[in-house]
């Protein structure tokens, strides 16, 4: 099929290279004019495993290529729209993205096209974009069919999740749609289906009704940790006395420093935005939002307060994505824990497999970068861990002592066994182990 991918972001570009992958002949199109050259020149704008040499593979065999240019959806059967939704100041999503590339494919699409939103975008959003679009085409007279399809890849693991996916969500209106779109996910859908329609607005609920539910698990085990801190338990043993029970799962039950990313933090605002706006009172999904407030500010907190007990001059961080396996750091903890430490005046050293580029983008030289996380470590009073990378997993505490000047080390993933720690003269502030936390 010939296909078209609107937003070559860490969405847009998965949808564009798989779908290339499985032989479909793709146009992917960005308005970035520095993102189009690298992408065709074989470079990608985003760290995520296996993405490079997918879009590669497929540009090189002809399926694939990348454009500024709308006119090239000319021929296209179908037109994904995945550009980005971000929070607009009152935490409901800024559509204006997905309604201007909406306008703008209109203005090309052949009749009988078929728009495939999938972007995140609150209920309702897919019924403007089909009137967009109806709007543009009457001009021309000619019509199309729009659909909403969500995208569940997690960063990190986009190009597995997109090629091997639990399932697939169509909102669709019409049979020709589903029909369409069956056809274009067929080789993702072989062994079992895995596609399940609905009409377009359950369909967008869903999305936000997955992200929403994670973050609450999260909120719910953070808070459960603050508790345990002060009754001398210990969350670990607790996560794994719940998540046994198959009704709970293993899954989103890590304590940690709250979550952050370019999905949970910005879905949760714009649910909480949409039930606002239609009068309906979602209270667990605020406190999952606020206890995620709340958790982050108790760990800055703690750390703030050793900052200043101890005259802390220098801190090294390991970890500046907002989790493993990826490069954005959008809403990423490391943020607030970076400025508060700026902030107070301490001199900042990071470390990161994949961030560092993205981190210049925010603090330019205002902080300093390492490859080796020993070498963020040199002469550090305190070392902060915040992203659960596996090069951080088994660090030689030996080494780790003798480079810093401090002892304290702040782990907010619950890496490290303490008393490890302790027979290398450091002291471990983790997050819900019991009374030696507080
Ligand atoms: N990142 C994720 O893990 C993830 C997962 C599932 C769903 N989503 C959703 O998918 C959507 C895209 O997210 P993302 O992380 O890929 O965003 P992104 O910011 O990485 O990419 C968006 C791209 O769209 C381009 N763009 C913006 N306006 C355009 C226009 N009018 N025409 C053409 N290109 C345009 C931008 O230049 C950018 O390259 C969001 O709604 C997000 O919530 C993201």
């Amino acid at each position: 099929m010939k296909l078209c991918v609107v937003g070559s972001g860490y969405v847009g570009l998965v949808t564009a290279a798989c779908m290339a992958e499985v032989g479909h002949h793709v146009v992917g199109i960005d308005i970035d004019t520095a993102k189009v050259d690298l992408l065709n020149q074989g470079g990608i704008p985003i760290y995520e495993p296996g993405l490079e040499a997918l879009v590669e593979k497929n540009r090189q065999q002809g399926r694939l290529k990348f454009t500024t240019d709308y006119a090239l959806c000319a021929d296209a059967e179908a037109i994904f729209i995945a550009v980005g939704t971000p929070p607009d100041e009152d935490g409901s999503a800024d559509l204006q993205y997905v309604l201007a590339a909406a306008k703008s494919a209109a203005a090309y699409m052949p009749d009988g096209c078929l728009v495939v939103v999938k972007s995140t975008v609150p209920v309702g959003t897919t019924d403007k974009v089909a009137q967009e679009v109806s709007g543009q085409m009457a001009k021309r007279q000619v019509a199309a069919y729009v659909a909403f399809n969500p995208e569940f890849l997690r960063e990190g693991n986009a190009v597995g999740d997109f090629l091997k996916p639990d399932r697939i969500v169509v909102g669709v209106e019409e049979e020709h749609s589903q029909a369409l779109l069956k056809r274009m996910y067929a080789a993702f859908n072989r062994n079992r289906d895995r596609m399940i329609f609905m009409d377009r607005r359950s369909a967008e609920l869903t999305k936000y009704a997955a992200n929403c539910m994670l973050a609450t698990r999260i909120s719910f085990m953070n808070d459960l940790s603050r508790l345990c801190e002060v009754v001398d338990g210990d969350i670990e043993s607790v996560r794994r006395g719940i998540g046994s029970d198959e009704r709970i799962g293993q899954h989103f039950l890590y304590a940690g420093i709250g979550y952050g990313g370019s999905c949970f933090p910005k879905d949760v605002q714009a649910l909480l935005a949409t039930g606002e706006q239609y009068g309906v009172d979602l209270p667990v999904v605020a406190a999952a939002w606020q206890a995620n407030k709340i958790q982050r500010q108790w760990f800055i907190d703690r750390l703030m307060g050793v900052v200043q007990a101890q005259g802390v001059k220098r801190a090294a961080i390991w970890g500046l994505a907002f989790k493993p396996g990826t490069d954005d750091m959008r809403e990423a903890p490391s943020i607030d824990v970076v400025n508060a430490l700026l902030d107070a005046g301490v001199e900042v050293v990071a470390c990161d497999p994949a961030a560092v580029k993205e981190a210049q983008h925010i603090w330019g030289d205002k902080i300093g970068y390492e490859d080796a996380p020993e070498a963020a470590c040199v002469a550090a009073d305190v070392l902060v861990v915040l992203t659960e990378w596996l090069m951080f997993r088994e660090p030689d505490w030996a080494v780790v002592a003798k480079k810093m000047a401090g002892k304290h080390v702040f782990d907010a993933r619950n890496l490290y066994v303490q008393d490890e720690l302790k027979e290398h003269g450091l002291s471990c502030v983790s997050i819900g182990r019991g009374k030696s936390c507080l």
